[in-house]
């Protein structure tokens, strides 16, 4: 098997930047649930579909992986604190955020860029990750705004957009 170096791989894949997304669901019992997540990618238009990578290591993977659905929520570039919080070890990172819910209960941020509710297609395996396919059921955009992105490790924002 060929060997490739852990931090050279990082740092290489860390050259593809991407937006930064919020995954949202919650624990049976109602318990919102959310992650900073920019291993996000549409997949299929008919049908509606989407996925999102999560390490299996993570808290909340029950919530994604036996629950009925979940939203992914696309970060503006004013909503930098969000990714933060979402990304943290803190126990409720939903206390002080406004959110509300649509038909699956998952949390939908206010503010954001963009918001996709789905419910759950499929979980594949993915190496120390799983493959979260969703199947968008709703979906909203703000008019304007611009992205928060995640480059080399760090976030960016877009100075020229043609
Ligand atoms: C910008 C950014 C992007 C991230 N993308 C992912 C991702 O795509 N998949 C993932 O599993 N974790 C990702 N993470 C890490 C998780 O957000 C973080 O480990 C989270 O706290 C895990 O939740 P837990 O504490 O409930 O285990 C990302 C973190 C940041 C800051």
């Amino acid at each position: 098997m060929l060997s490739i170096d852990s931090n050279i791989f990082r740092n290489v894949l860390g050259r593809f930047a991407t937006g930064v997304t919020v995954v949202t669901g919650y624990f049976d019992g109602g318990l919102p649930v959310g992650v900073t997540v920019n291993a996000f990618s549409s997949l299929s238009l008919d049908p509606p579909l989407v996925l999102f990578c999560l390490d299996r290591s993570t808290g909340s993977l029950d919530a994604f992986v036996n629950g009925n659905g979940f939203a992914l929520n696309m970060l503006g570039k004013n909503q930098q604190h969000l990714s933060d919080i979402f990304a943290s070890r803190k126990e409720d990172r939903f206390s002080g955020i406004d959110y509300e819910t649509w038909n699956s209960g998952a949390p939908i941020l206010s503010g954001c860029l963009a918001n996709l509710e789905c419910s759950l297609e499929a979980v594949h395996e993915g190496g120390d990750h799983l493959i979260i396919v969703g199947r968008v059921e709703k979906l909203m955009q703000a008019d304007e705004g611009r992205p928060l992105l995640y480059y080399q490790g760090r976030y960016a924002h877009i100075d020229k957009l043609d």
